[in-house]
């Protein structure tokens, strides 16, 4: 049966660096969170960002904004929060209204106040591997892989979906040369032809498609370690709504030699790496 690769040490191990990282910082820095409209999922986010934020001692704002916002009124409240030197971090919640234009958005937030590593700037410093705010989601399968210890050098690793935020940002970080990495990379889409002869071929297979328990039993290699990023919320056959992954999880729990939970898996990781994203912020601005 699988190992299964859960979030709480690794959280644990994360919240612990960012209190004595506060310390050293010896002020609390402030994150300013973006939420447009009131979509329950991105709601449910937000407050466990603010509920973990005020646990460890950042300063969480939530700015909750009308979904009829336009696309100046948001540029312009950017700018706003860009120059407020008491915001170390800015979250804008995605995925933004359709007639808002995200990669605008994407590009006027300040690099060094970019919590979600979404700026161009930083997407290109992930290419060129120097430092940069990274994206949580694909630094939290990297914190999964290393605290469990899973070895990526020399491996086949598979990613399903090729998305700017996931799929992308999380292939670069394992074909770089820094630990865990330097695997050999193949990134699946929408349009790959016999998706399951490159997923029967994964030594560790990432999958972030958001499609309901997809990978099922015959798409894996036997002892494959498997890392389940997909939050779908489904309702089961008695009524119940609830959030599974991109795996079907009971149907490969006995063939991969590890599994990542959900929920319980990447999601918390991901929340504590955002948090941890804004203490990285605020040590850049002490430093100018
Ligand atoms: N746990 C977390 O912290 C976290 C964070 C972010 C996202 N997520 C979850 O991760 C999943 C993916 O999120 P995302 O934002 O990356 O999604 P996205 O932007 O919708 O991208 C999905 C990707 O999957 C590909 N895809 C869709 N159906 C496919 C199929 N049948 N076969 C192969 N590839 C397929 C798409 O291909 P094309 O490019 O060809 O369309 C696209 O590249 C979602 O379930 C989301 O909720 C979790």
């Amino acid at each position: 049966m699988a190992e299964l690769l859960k979030a709480k040490p690794v959280v644990k191990e994360i919240y612990t660096q960012l209190v004595h990282d506060i310390t050293r910082l010896r002020r609390h820095p402030v994150l300013e969170i973006i939420l447009i409209g009131d979509n329950a999922a991105a709601e449910w986010y937000v407050s466990n960002l603010i509920k973990n934020g005020t646990k460890y001692g950042i300063d969480v704002k939530l700015r909750q904004i009308s979904y009829t916002i336009d696309q100046t009124e948001l540029e312009n409240l950017i700018r706003e929060c860009n120059q407020d030197a008491g915001i170390d971090g800015i979250m804008l919640q995605k995925p933004l209204p359709d007639h808002l234009d995200e990669q605008v958005i994407n590009s006027l937030i300040k690099p060094e106040k970019d919590v979600d590593g979404f700026h161009p700037l930083n997407l290109g410093k992930l290419v060129l591997e120097q430092p940069s705010l990274l994206p949580c989601t694909p630094q939290a399968v990297i914190a999964l892989l290393k605290f469990y210890k899973i070895e990526t050098a020399g491996k086949h690793i598979v990613i399903l979906g090729r998305s700017n935020i996931v799929g992308k940002p999380l292939g670069l970080l394992l074909l770089g040369k820094a630990e865990p990495g330097n695997a050999t990379v193949t990134i699946c889409h929408s349009r790959t032809t016999d998706l399951a002869l490159y997923t029967r071929q994964a030594d560790i297979l990432i999958a972030a498609i958001g499609k309901p328990e997809f990978v099922k039993a015959g798409m894996i290699k036997k002892n494959a370690v498997i890392i389940d990023v997909g939050t779908n919320l489904i309702t089961d056959v008695n009524g119940t709504d609830k959030y599974v992954g991109d795996v079907d999880a009971e149907a490969v729990i006995n063939l991969a030699s590890a599994l990542s939970p959900v929920p319980g898996g990447v999601g918390s990781v991901t929340t504590a790496l955002l948090l941890a994203n804004v203490v990285k912020a605020a040590f850049l601005k002490t430093k100018k």
